[in-house]
């Protein structure tokens, strides 16, 4: 199986004295589902805003699709973008726009600034659109303002937005943590199912240990900038999660479930 993302020795320090991510490597092959987890400011969104660079890394290397991307600028940089979708804790929608206007942007990256101004978009984007506008059960809001939805629904804009890009990467950062249960549940389920349809490698933070086991068939888990551990969900006891969080299981669990904030 190729690997579309390789972190090599990723680093990043914000500003003297303080690592937020320290010397972390792992592989990502081509439609894997990975998961990021560790307490709160360990470093996860660090990681993934390093990878689609919206953070430049310190040290280290990421491979994407072959490429060394930890420094490129320009075309380069826009061409790596457009394969990687992210998804946003708050969605980062236009609320002033449609729901169409919002997932119309995910095609952004592949016109010219002109066609883009005016929003000639293609066809067969707009049909594309429709199609997985349905399929997340939005067709008929597709008029309605961005700002007029839930917070699922407007999670849903954000994963059509994303998977309009063509991503082979879609990089989420905690998707889920300002949704109720059931909300949750629709979206991991999405993201689960369209990424596996569509053969794209996905990479989700999460502070619910439970979802993270649920989903992924890989868990990563960092602690003060630093990996300590990576490996399939069966190997994640709650040993290992005692030592991620630094604290009891006790300390971690609510209704039963490990719902480690982070
Ligand atoms: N833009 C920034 N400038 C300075 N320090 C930052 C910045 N972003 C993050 N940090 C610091 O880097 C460390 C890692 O933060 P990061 O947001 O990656 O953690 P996280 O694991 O995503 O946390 P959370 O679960 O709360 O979202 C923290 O100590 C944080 O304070
Ligand atoms: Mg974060």
């Amino acid at each position: 199986m190729s690997k579309p993302l390789i972190v090599e020795h990723l680093t990043k320090s914000y500003g003297p004295g303080s690592l937020a991510v320290d010397d972390v490597s792992f592989e990502v092959k081509q439609g894997e589902f990975v998961a990021i987890i560790g307490p709160s400011g360990a470093g996860k969104s660090t990681i993934l805003r390093c990878i689609n660079r919206m953070v430049e890394p310190s040290d280290g290397r990421i491979l994407f699709e072959g490429n060394d991307i930890s420094h490129v600028q320009g075309k380069k940089l826009r061409d790596a973008r457009r394969r990687i979708g992210m998804i946003f804790q708050h969605y980062n929608l236009v609320y002033r726009l449609t729901v169409m206007q919002n997932v119309m942007h995910g095609r952004l990256g592949y016109m010219s600034t002109m066609d883009g101004i005016l929003n000639r978009y293609k066809e067969e984007d707009k049909e594309k659109a429709l199609k997985l506008l349905n399929k997340v059960g939005l067709l008929e809001y597709m008029y309605k303002r961005a700002s007029e939805l839930s917070g699922g629904q407007k999670q849903r804009v954000g994963i059509v937005r994303a998977l309009m890009q063509e991503p082979s990467l879609l990089l989420c950062d905690e998707p889920i943590a300002s949704l109720d249960p059931n909300s949750s549940k629709v979206i991991m389920d999405l993201i689960y199912e369209l990424t596996k349809e569509w053969n794209i490698s996905c990479i989700v933070n999460l502070h619910q240990v439970h979802v993270a086991k649920e989903y992924a068939t890989r868990i990563i888990g960092i602690r003060q900038g630093k990996l300590v551990f990576d490996g399939p969900p069966s190997e994640l006891t709650n040993v290992m999660i005692e030592e991620i969080y630094n604290t009891s299981m006790e300390n971690l669990m609510i209704n039963g479930e490990v719902r480690a904030v982070g």
